[in-house]
């Protein structure tokens, strides 16, 4: 009789944005004629830019011929994309990473929930506090959700880093010294950014405890002020301690096509074994590479008339960001993040909990927002709204928000 991955038992009932979805369509179900506008998941509206379709059109054209079809392409990508990223952004900003140090893939969350698999059950996780949920769930899946019994003592495979209101919603580093951990900036769900100092107190203890920093960019599109960091490998040291993970779906709308890439510098490295060589071979074996018609839309992101056309789809986003950000402090909400970021973290009024509070938004003014708490202990009593909606909505969503 088979036996089942015990690990999955210690998971949080289900996937947050699962939930939320489920109740949305039971709030339709009853009110079949509501308009309910959704401003919880990070998901994209506006449609593809035009540099993007033609290059779609154009290699679906070519694989419909004998000369231009491609069947499996290499795991890590094509070239033709490998060195467009490479080209635009790391060597445009003075930063040393190779092309065959870039592995393409079907996207950023796929990509942070699988390289946990390259390192042992045993490692220590630190993650922040409120968190992306797939951080933490890989890594219970993985069986790094427990306590660690060692003779008497004993530690958490997973050490949670509170961001707080008090602290800037930046993490403090931890006493107990992780072997992995996950950072995200500009933040997903807080919006926050840190500066690159404190970007490179990260690097610095990182290399200092042989830990490894799994560096989440996927907002770095949205960065709008001076000092922030738009990639880890700006700090001096991060290539010996640091895996960069970059999304295409926020900062070109892939979100229906699925593309990201991660960095694995060859120079991470441990007792001279590579996590390059690792994260290849687990590549090679699990995953037969990204849809080449994809790939080629990838390298348009980088196009001149491509980035001209994404740097007008990310300013309306922030659009709405600021639209957001400014109506609810308007409105007497504390409201952070939406400067350097697509979220809004707002504190509920009147200490409601984050639950009750979505249930209010969703009952009374047919909006859906992401409670905080579904990212972690310290996301109580907060809220996350997107700005990826269209901008008639979110004005709607606003005007509904100010009535109430
Ligand atoms: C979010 O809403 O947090 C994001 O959409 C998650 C994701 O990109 O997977």
């Amino acid at each position: 009789m088979y036996t089942i991955n015990g690990n999955y038992l210690q998971l949080q009932g289900s996937y947050l944005f699962s939930d939320i979805a489920k109740k949305v369509a039971a709030y339709q179900e009853k009110n079949p004629g509501a308009k309910v506008i959704r401003l919880g998941i990070g998901d994209v509206t506006q449609p593809l830019a035009p540099a993007i379709v033609e290059a779609l059109q154009r290699a679906v054209e070519q694989m419909g011929t004998a000369e231009g079809f491609h069947g499996y392409g290499p795991e890590q990508g094509y070239d033709f994309l490998r060195e467009a990223i490479v080209e635009h952004d790391y060597r445009a900003r003075g930063l040393s990473v190779a092309a065959d140090e870039i592995f393409v893939s079907d996207g950023a969350k796929c990509d942070v929930g699988n390289i946990q698999e390259i390192f042992g059950a045993d490692n220590r996780v630190a993650v922040c506090d409120p968190v992306y949920p797939v951080y933490v769930d890989t890594n219970v899946m993985a069986g790094r959700s427990g306590r660690f019994v060692q003779d008497a003592g004993g530690f958490e495979r997973l050490i949670y880093m509170p961001c707080t209101e008090e602290n800037g919603f930046a993490p403090s580093l931890p006493e107990t010294a992780p072997d992995l951990i996950y950072l995200c900036f500009p933040n997903n769900p807080t919006g926050a950014v840190i500066p690159k100092d404190a970007l490179q107190r990260w690097v610095d203890y990182a290399n200092e405890k042989g830990a490894v920093i799994l560096y989440d960019a996927a907002y770095e599109a949205y960065i709008s002020e001076d000092n922030v960091p738009h990639s880890i490998y700006e700090c001096s040291g991060a290539r010996t301690c640091a895996i960069e993970i970059h999304s295409f779906s926020k900062n070109a709308g892939f979100t229906g096509l699925r593309l990201g890439y991660t960095v694995v510098p060859k120079d991470l490295a441990q007792n001279g074994l590579r996590l390059h060589s690792l994260w290849g071979r687990r590549q090679g074996t699990k995953y037969n590479g990204a849809p080449y018609i994809v790939q080629r839309a990838g390298e348009a992101v980088y196009s001149t008339e491509g980035k001209k056309q994404l740097k007008k789809q990310v300013g309306y986003y922030m659009e709405n960001a600021r639209l957001i950000r400014e109506g609810l402090r308007d409105m007497g909400y504390c409201a952070y993040g939406g400067v350097n970021a697509p979220y809004i973290w707002l504190k509920t009024p009147d200490h409601m909990s984050s639950w009750a509070f979505f249930d209010l938004l969703l009952q009374r003014a047919q909006v859906v927002g992401t409670p905080g708490c579904g990212f972690g202990k310290s996301g109580e009593g907060y809220f996350r709204l997107t700005a990826f909606g269209t901008q008639e909505n979110t004005r709607e969503a606003l005007a509904r928000i100010r009535r109430l």
